[in-house]
């Protein structure tokens, strides 16, 4: 596994069930983080690339099956850490990113995949974050957030499922990278507890 001995520059990774604004968090820290002069690297997974572009397009043209998404995710993630994660990291630069293999514990994980093997598979060759931000809130505040009633919900997004992948991401509270946020605040309060927790750390 790649450790952050390895490389100069900081990751940082923002994680949580759709509808927790991850990806207005991770455009402030990349704010926050230009002003203080650092170069940063903003992405997301799935990415843009082959394997993510195969994946987003299976939200809307039917979910691919499980061995095959789970497959999919990880080939997504191998290129993504070898194309723009690890010689970003060697470059000195901070590396924010909207989701990460904690997610693909969390939702391939509730497809009946055992979380804890998907993360061993991930950590050879994917570095763990320097920090894991885990943005919480209820499922039902999230729903509300994405707009959904009920009937339209794609698969990614129904109330079971995303009950069990918040109960996954929880149970990586307590290590020592991780930092559970409760995001039910405005996005501003929710910056300022991301960049407190950052600041101590200093
Ligand atoms: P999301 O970031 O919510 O995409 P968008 O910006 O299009 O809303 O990610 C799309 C979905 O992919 C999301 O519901 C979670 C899912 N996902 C997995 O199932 N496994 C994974 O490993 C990752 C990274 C995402």
């Amino acid at each position: 596994m790649a450790t952050n001995s390895d490389y100069s520059g900081l990751f940082i990774v923002l994680e949580g069930i759709d509808g927790t604004g991850k990806s207005t968090q991770t455009q402030r820290l990349a704010s926050y983080f230009s002003a203080l002069g650092w170069e940063v690297v903003l992405s997301r997974e799935p990415t843009d690339g082959p394997w993510g572009k195969k994946l987003r397009e299976s939200a809307t043209t039917g979910r691919l099956e499980p061995e095959q998404e789970l497959e999919y995710f990880l080939l997504d993630r191998k290129e993504h850490v070898e194309n723009l994660i690890l010689p970003s990291l060697k470059d000195g630069k901070v590396v924010i990113l909207d989701r990460y293999y904690f997610s693909t514990m969390a939702y391939q994980g509730c497809r009946g995949f055992d979380p804890a093997e998907i993360r061993r598979r991930n950590e050879e060759f994917a570095p763990r974050p320097d920090h894991l931000f885990v943005l919480d809130i209820d499922v039902g505040t999230a729903l509300q957030r994405i707009g959904h009633r009920g009937d339209t919900a794609n698969h990614f997004e129904k109330t079971d499922s995303l009950q069990r992948c918040r109960d996954i991401f929880l149970t990586l509270a307590g290590e020592s990278f991780v930092h559970v946020i409760p995001a039910r605040g405005t996005p501003d309060e929710i910056t300022l507890q991301i960049i407190d927790f950052l600041e101590a750390k200093k």
